[in-house]
């Protein structure tokens, strides 16, 4: 179904028309936003925006450049603070924590510049993670991300954009984090690399819900369960029926 215009708030009881079933894996909201207003300055950027985000969903937010798509992850993962409204994680208010505890607490966010430390190794890079989270399991990371295997001791600057992502991908998994807010992992990538990223959004939705900022639309109709279409700052509709994901409903909200 698609919804307009702030409908999302409260939008998702599968009660209503039943086509909200696909969130068979669980009811359970991970990350309630509500009414969030974000400013830089006197810049007004986010105006009231609300979603929830249930556990064990892929769901993709939509938006032209400059909607406030990364704003609105910024802010969720702390690293930003809203003028108004509220954010809960699991039911717990975190909109007043730094980034640091926001990401302790298992919500972790990928941010869209694909910024590595360019003078560590790939080794080095996942030390850093393992060494804030405290979890060193890297086969399990790893795992999703066989290539990363073959680069252990390649400088982070000398990655590929590819390369870069899935080292981003993998450090971000160390501490299994419940929910994981990608921003824009594909931009810029090569389709054979997207092609690969793909394989790992869906294993790594296995572990975790995932909330992925996407402007390549065939890819988001492959892999979300739900969309959200930004405009200027506002939610400004809701997309969960499978077909219209398919169809790619949502572009005439962009
Ligand atoms: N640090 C900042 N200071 C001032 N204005 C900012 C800052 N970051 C973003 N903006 C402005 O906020 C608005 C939303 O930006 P944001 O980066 O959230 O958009 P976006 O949807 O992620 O765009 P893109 O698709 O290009 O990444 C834009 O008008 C942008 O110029
Ligand atoms: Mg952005």
């Amino acid at each position: 179904m698609t919804r307009k215009s702030g409908a999302a708030t409260g939008s998702l009881k599968p009660s209503e028309n039943g086509k909200h079933v696909m969130i068979e894996k669980s009811n359970e909201r991970i990350l309630e936003v509500k009414e969030l207003s974000v400013s830089y300055k006197t810049l007004h950027v986010l105006f009231d925006v609300s979603l929830e985000i249930q556990t064990g969903e892929v769901v993709v937010v939509v938006g032209r450049n400059g909607a406030g798509k990364t704003t609105l992850f910024r802010t969720v993962a702390g690293f930003l603070k809203q003028d108004s409204g509220t954010i809960l994680f699991k039911g717990e208010d975190i909109g007043h924590l730094p980034s640091y505890e926001v990401a302790l607490k298992g919500l972790k966010y990928i941010q869209q510049d694909k910024h590595v430390f360019a003078d560590l190794t790939v080794r080095e890079n996942l030390e850093l993670g393992s060494y804030a989270t405290k979890d060193y399991d890297w086969d399990r990371v790893l795992e999703h991300f066989p290539k990363l295997k073959t680069l252990m001791d390649r400088k982070g600057g000398n990655l590929s954009g590819g390369e870069r992502q899935m080292l981003l991908m993998a450090q971000s998994l160390l501490g299994k984090p419940e929910l994981v807010l990608m921003d824009e992992p594909t931009e810029g990538l090569a389709p054979h690399v997207i092609e690969d990223l793909k394989g790992a959004f869906k294993k790594i939705s296995e572990q975790s819900t995932l909330v992925i900022i996407e402007q390549n639309l065939p890819l988001t109709a492959e892999v979300a369960h739900r969309v959200y279409a930004m405009k200027e700052g506002k939610i400004v509709a809701e997309v969960a029926d499978k077909k219209e994901i398919q169809d790619l409903a949502f572009e005439k909200y962009l």
